[in-house]
């Protein structure tokens, strides 16, 4: 089984980041920005519907090691790519042939946007979050961005942690082009070692709960291409916001589903098509499971939170439908462990990764399990992690 990193090998990391720095701009970087990555418990979906979420940040996190210049360049390096790319921050154009430079730049036009003042900087990147699986490596990178350039400019203070998520969401809303919600990069920026974040994904409140001792978590990387995440993501977004149009017919109040209760939905059903209104209910109940799963964890039930993660994924696979034969695959692999508590798809879907609840020191046998059945049924060899709550981002300052 792959498993997360130890302290130690999170330390080397930085080294070897600072080494490559040095190797490739003959200079020492000043300070390491962290991004990590993240796996959602619960609440697939909601965040933009305006409704409630509850993932944690990782151990494993895309950072940056970087040295401000006094001009306007950036220029880039990333180790795992062993790729450069240079560009001006007062040309910030979107490149289609350096995807992973546009996060970067989309951050840099993001904070400019905000009116943040930024200073040119070199930068050698490198990251351990699994890419295209659905644990946010795209947030880890914009977050560490966005932490790079604040601290190299002198403006640390001059953003609040919900603001940061903000200007990455919208870097990657709007200059990489991706339509995604708040929760990836909030939880990347706010994340907090042994617990999971209920965010508000309207209010943008947030409240930390305590992630039991007891309790352990497996990733299950499905390793199945995601190639219809994008155009079913954007066609379930319509489908909701088509869904409170036709409900306010009924009920002129409501603005999101967010605001809808079950039994307002059920009440007022034959306002929807009866694919609309599947997408409804995943949304409404998923709402309530989050709410649940936060009581459930807080008095420390874990055979509740299981029950509710199978919940919720039965309710992603039939009525949201972004489950595939791959993630069913996965999710029953774990199940099949006697020790799993629940088990569920993590993240938009159609790919990428489940998440199974097991009493801590457990995990081994769902790994196990999965090794044993999930080849069998997909004819893919998959990667398992396990995992803790990590802390959100944070910049090293190098000698400090
Ligand atoms: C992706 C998006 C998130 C969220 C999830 C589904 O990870 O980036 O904003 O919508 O899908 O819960």
């Amino acid at each position: 089984m792959s498993t997360e990193l130890d302290p130690t090998q999170e330390t080397s990391r930085s080294d070897d980041l600072v080494a490559a720095f040095r190797a490739h701009f003959g200079d020492d970087p000043i300070l390491v920005s962290v991004g990590p990555g993240r796996v959602n418990l619960i609440g697939e979906h909601t965040d933009y519907n305006g409704g409630f979420v509850l993932p944690i940040a990782l151990k494993r996190d895309v950072r940056m090691a970087v040295r401000p210049r006094q001009d306007r360049r950036v220029r880039l390096l990333s180790v795992e790519y062993n790729a450069a790319f240079d560009f001006d921050l007062d040309n910030l154009v979107n490149n289609p042939s350096a995807q992973w430079a546009n996060y970067v730049m989309g951050v840099a036009w993001a904070l400019a946007e905000r009116g943040i003042a930024l200073v040119g900087m070199d930068v050698a990147i490198s990251g351990n979050v699994p890419r295209a699986s659905g644990l946010s490596s795209s947030a880890a990178i914009e977050v560490a961005a966005a932490m790079a350039f604040l601290e190299a400019a002198g403006q640390t203070g001059a953003l609040t942690g919900p603001e940061i998520a903000l200007v990455a969401q919208r870097a990657e809303n709007a200059f990489v082009g991706v339509n995604c919600g708040i929760m990836d990069q909030f939880i990347s920026v706010l994340g907090s070692e042994n617990h999971a974040l209920l965010i508000d994904c309207r209010s943008l409140d947030y409240r930390l709960v305590p992630f039991p001792e007891n309790a352990g978590l497996v990733i299950g990387n499905t390793k199945a291409s995601r190639s219809l995440a994008g155009s079913a993501y954007n066609e379930r977004r319509a489908q909701c916001e088509e869904g409170v149009r036709l409900l306010q017919a009924a009920l002129p109040e409501i603005t999101q589903l967010r605001d809808v209760s079950v039994e307002q939905l059920e009440a007022n059903k034959q306002l929807l098509s009866p694919t609309v209104y599947r997408r409804c209910r995943h949304i409404v109940h998923e709402n309530q499971r989050v709410l649940d799963t936060v009581a459930a964890l807080e008095q420390g039930d874990l055979a509740r939170v299981g029950q509710l993660m199978d919940a919720s994924h039965a309710s992603l696979r039939d009525d949201y439908e972004v489950s595939s034969p791959a993630l069913d695959a996965m999710v029953n692999a774990m199940r099949s462990a006697p020790n799993c508590l629940g088990a569920r798809l993590t993240g938009a879907g159609f790919g990428g990764c489940a998440i199974a609840l097991v009493p801590a020191g457990g995990e081994q046998s769902v790994a196990d399990a999965i090794f044993e059945r999930y080849p069998k049924t997909t004819n893919i060899w998959p990667e398992v992690y396990t995992t803790r709550a990590a802390g959100g981002a944070r910049v090293e300052k190098i000698g400090a």
